[in-house]
């Protein structure tokens, strides 16, 4: 009711105040709030908002030619990479875009010149301006929200903002206005044993299922179906490699605090499992104060260090991006400006919405500025966390991906997990027509997971080893602890890519749902999948089980990344950007396709894994051997 309400009264009164003759259209709009945000009040006319103006990048509109000239098998220029340079000014807004907004801005006479300051990467325009200036300029309303859970208040926005329309076309979004903070969220530990408890929960996104210890140590592949070790992963994947180019290679993992880790348990990892790696740690890339906090979860980082350290091998490095301060934290968004300065959003910075906003003024924050493209990149980077794309906007949601996009172009691989909810999102929450996130246990739309669905990541779901199978039989999509997440993005369009496998999935294998409730022209995700089920790792000096496609990412990326040094071995480049060349005739037969299991979720079965590609598992698990030997005939 209220909302409605506000909604109304919200455009009335722009309507009112518009003299301007331009025609004003809608520039970004939310059509729902995210989980436990609601209005309060009003925002104080007087108060002051950073305002931040993203332009449109230029040649944007190509970006996806351009990865699939380097990417695509068959392309005469594949593995040509792009230097950073050459990204940063094919890319960078365009002279035209910065006059359009800043005309804009002083034309009616409400903001004058000399409190307007462009960005030194020509990326950003803004301004410091009140509440009432900011309500006149975007047509809108700000208010003041309350999160439910713990009370703190965040100025955003109503319902949507308008821009002219000469003026729209150079923007691409508005800070702040409509972004929430969403790592608010919180997914409470899943885990219901005295360990699990320990390990705790991960600060957003995907939350690893915590299992009980481990009570027999089993190094041979005999019960592969129990528990899972690297040498299960290396059998079932035919993944037996050691690194000869480990100082040409990078490999990087991404944990954003306060989940950490504990130096010791590495010992007691390598100890049991690779005994030549005992003494080995990540090399640790600090990012907006990042740092190993005690006290912290360290479920996640133990997992996803200790498998990519111990598949990668003795001799390769290993990057530990550890994002944000223990306060704040981070998102995705810190980690892309600390390794792109043209993606920071002003002279070095976040977007102060969405993003965690540094320095951190906070008793114990991190008081240093925040970090803008002076960290070193790698060749794979596996992040085991996400979000629902009902918690951001699309314009956001196109920014960060597109940065993913420009990132692989230059040979990097973005390998993220799918999500651990089947069709559902986190706590088992749909969404209903409006698109607002509801418990689905009765049955509603599917909930994809970000970044699941942007084109230029390379998503993995979960399989696992049936119960009293062998290692050398086939695996089935996980249906064991929590169903693999996968479907179809409400955001993105179909790939290129994927046209024909997705085609295929839809056509022969129907799921026979109405039709509203997954968008079958969506960009369909996971691409592939890895055992996701009962790893055995170290956490605080003993070892216990942990299952997620959490444990999928990290495996994935270390094959991924032996790769990259067998060709960097041989003079050749990275492999980048691989979606392409994955779903491509050239890789057919280099993956176990999966064709048992589904991913229930809002009152449905889901989706069931089939041959080919499906929205369960992908193209299947990876055939090191069968991949390695494509990827080696390739320029
Ligand atoms: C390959 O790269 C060259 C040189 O950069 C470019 O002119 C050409 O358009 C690219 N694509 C193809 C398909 O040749
Ligand atoms: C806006 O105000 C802040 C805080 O006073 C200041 O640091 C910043 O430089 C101002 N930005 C602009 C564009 O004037
Ligand atoms: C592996 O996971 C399943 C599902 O949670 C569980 O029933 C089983 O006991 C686990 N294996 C071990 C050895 O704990
Ligand atoms: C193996 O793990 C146990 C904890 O379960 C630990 O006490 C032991 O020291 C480890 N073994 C080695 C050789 O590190
Ligand atoms: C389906 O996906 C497309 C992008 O391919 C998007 O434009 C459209 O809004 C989505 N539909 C729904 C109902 O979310
Ligand atoms: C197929 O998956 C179901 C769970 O969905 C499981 O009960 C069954 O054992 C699996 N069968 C095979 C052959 O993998």
């Amino acid at each position: 009711m209220l909302l409605s309400q506000l909604v109304v009264v919200g455009l009335a009164a722009f309507a009112s105040a518009a003299r301007a003759p331009a025609r004003h259209v809608v520039h970004e709009s939310r059509r729902s709030l995210p989980t436990g945000w609601s209005p309060v009040r009003r925002a104080e006319p007087d108060t002051i908002l950073p305002l931040s103006i993203g332009l449109v990048q230029s040649n944007l509109e190509n970006l996806d030619a351009y990865l699939m000239d380097v990417a695509h098998p068959d392309s005469p220029n594949y593995s040509k990479h792009w230097t950073p340079a050459e990204v940063a000014k094919t890319f960078r807004p365009s002279l035209k875009s910065v006059d359009a907004v800043r005309t804009w801005l002083v034309e009616d006479g409400w903001i004058n010149a000399e409190r307007i300051v462009v960005s030194k990467t020509g990326g950003w325009v803004m301004a410091n301006v009140t509440v009432e200036e900011a309500e006149h300029l975007l047509g809108t309303e700000y208010y003041v929200y309350e999160h439910a859970e713990d009370g703190k208040q965040h100025l955003a926005c109503h319902g949507g903002y308008h821009l002219p329309e000469h003026v729209s076309k150079h923007v691409d979004l508005i800070t702040p206005t409509l972004h929430f903070d969403v790592k608010i969220r919180r997914h409470g530990s899943v885990a219901d044993t005295k360990i699990g408890k320990q390990l705790g929960s991960v600060g957003f996104g995907a939350a690893p299922k915590m299992g009980g210890p481990v009570h027999s140590i089993f190094t041979n592949l005999e019960h592969c179906d129990e528990v899972i070790t690297l040498a299960c992963l290396r059998a079932l994947y035919d993944f037996e490699y050691t690194p000869l180019a480990p100082k040409k290679n990078t490999i990087g993992v991404v944990e954003y605090t306060p989940q950490s880790h504990v130096p010791s348990d590495f010992d007691v990892f390598f100890g049991n499992y690779s005994k030549s790696q005992v003494g080995e740690r990540p090399t640790l890339i600090s990012i907006d104060g990042g740092s190993l906090v005690t006290g912290g979860a360290i479920g996640e980082s133990s997992l996803d260090l200790q498998y990519v350290m111990g598949l990668v091998g003795k001799k390769q490095e290993v990057l530990l991006y550890q994002v944000g301060d223990a306060i704040v934290g981070g998102s995705f968004n810190n980690l892309l400006d600390a390794l792109d300065g043209s993606f920071c959003t002003f002279e070095g910075g976040d977007d102060s919405i969405a993003d965690s906003s540094y320095p951190d003024n906070q008793p114990g924050g991190y008081k240093g500025a925040e970090d803008c493209g002076d960290k070193k990149t790698a060749f794979v980077i596996s992040t085991s966390y996400g979000y629902q794309e009902a918690d951001l906007t699309p314009a956001y949601m196109q920014r960060q991906c597109a940065e993913y996009g420009k990132l692989s172009l230059t040979g990097m691989t973005f390998v993220y997990s799918s999500g651990d909810d089947g069709v559902s999102g986190f706590d088992n929450l749909c969404l209903d027509d409006e698109g607002n996130q509801i418990p689905g246990t009765s049955g509603t739309r599917f909930n994809p997971t970000f970044p699941g669905g942007c084109p230029y990541v390379t998503s993995v779901g979960a399989t696992q080893v049936v119960p009293g199978n062998k290692v050398t039989d086939p695996e089935s999509a996980v249906f064991q602890r929590f169903p693999s997440g996968g479907g179809f993005s409400n955001v993105f369009p179909r790939a290129d890519f994927q046209k024909d496998a997705v085609a295929n999935y839809l056509e022969k294998f129907p799921p026979g749902y109405a039709p509203e409730l997954f968008n079958a022209s969506g960009r369909g995700f996971p691409d592939v999948s890895a055992n996701g089920l009962n790893y055995s790792i170290a956490a605080h000096g003993a070892l216990s089980l942990i299952s997620g496609t959490s444990a999928s990412a990290p495996t994935v990326a270390s094959i991924l990344s032996a790769i990259n040094d067998a060709r960097l071995a041989i003079g050749k480049t990275s492999i980048g950007w691989v979606n392409p060349a994955l779903y491509s005739s050239t890789f057919t037969g280099a993956f176990h396709d999966i064709i048992n299991g589904t991913n229930p979720g809002c009152g449905t079965q889901g989706f069931a894994a089939r041959p080919g590609w499906d929205p369960v598992t992908g193209l299947g698990t990876l055939n090191f051997k069968a991949l390695l030997r494509r990827f080696l005939e390739l320029p």
